[in-house]
């Protein structure tokens, strides 16, 4: 059996559709009931259905073979795991964005609301920053004037636009990708490596 943690949501879905495409069907998981783990049993496949900033420890501590996880949430959990296979999909980019009537003069401390502390500190380095960490809705934080700027992701650009904010800075590009547990992955890897290389992407490890 190879136990695969899905993240939860949308991305999850276009997941779960690309396995589908190469004949693996786990009975239910589409019928959206609270049950969070579904099984393949021909093709000795289990899904795990997990809130995706959780995936990466859940693969981290060997608990599932391989998992899927946006590069964002990798990034930030810091786990220690292989990662396999760019999946080409769920693709947008960590940006520093701001209000249209904001410029960053680089003189005083900078206010920077974000989910992701990780990524902000090291993206700004040296610089003197006040982090304030948020869960969601980060756009709001500028815009009441709780940050001066957000860090966070962009995909379609909808988000800013609506709230009259602009990206200033391009960070880094994402897409999702294929995570393997260290302890696992040399126990299954010629039956994890076949059911990768039929799913498709780009092979990273
Ligand atoms: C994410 C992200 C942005 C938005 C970007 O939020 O934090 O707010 O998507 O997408 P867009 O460029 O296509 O508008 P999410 O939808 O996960 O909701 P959240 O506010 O609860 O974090």
């Amino acid at each position: 059996m190879i136990e695969i943690a899905l993240p939860k949501g949308r991305l999850g879905d276009n997941v779960y559709a690309m396995f589908k495409k190469i004949g693996i069907n786990a009975t239910d998981i589409e019928a959206k009931t609270r049950k969070l783990f579904f099984e393949d049993e021909k093709n000795e496949i289990r899904f795990y259905l997990i809130k995706p900033s959780d995936v990466a420890i859940y693969v981290e501590r060997g608990a599932v073979d391989i998992g899927i996880v946006g590069k964002d949430s990798l990034i930030e959990s810091g786990v220690d795991v292989y990662e396999l296979l760019d999946l080409n999909i769920g693709k947008c980019n960590m940006c520093v964005c701001s209000p249209n009537s904001f410029e960053d003069t680089g003189n005083s401390t900078l206010k920077v609301a974000t989910k992701y502390p990780y990524i902000a500190k090291d993206y700004y380095g040296e610089r003197e920053i006040d982090i304030i960490k948020l869960n969601g809705s980060i756009e709001l934080a500028p815009l009441i004037g709780m940050s001066d700027v957000i860090v966070d992701i962009v995909e379609t650009g909808s988000t800013l636009r609506e709230n009259n904010l602009k990206v200033d800075t391009i960070i880094m590009e994402l897409s999702a990708r294929v995570i393997a547990s260290k302890s696992r992955y040399n126990f299954q890897k010629d039956k994890i490596d076949k059911l990768l290389l039929e799913l498709g992407g780009n092979k990273i490890l």
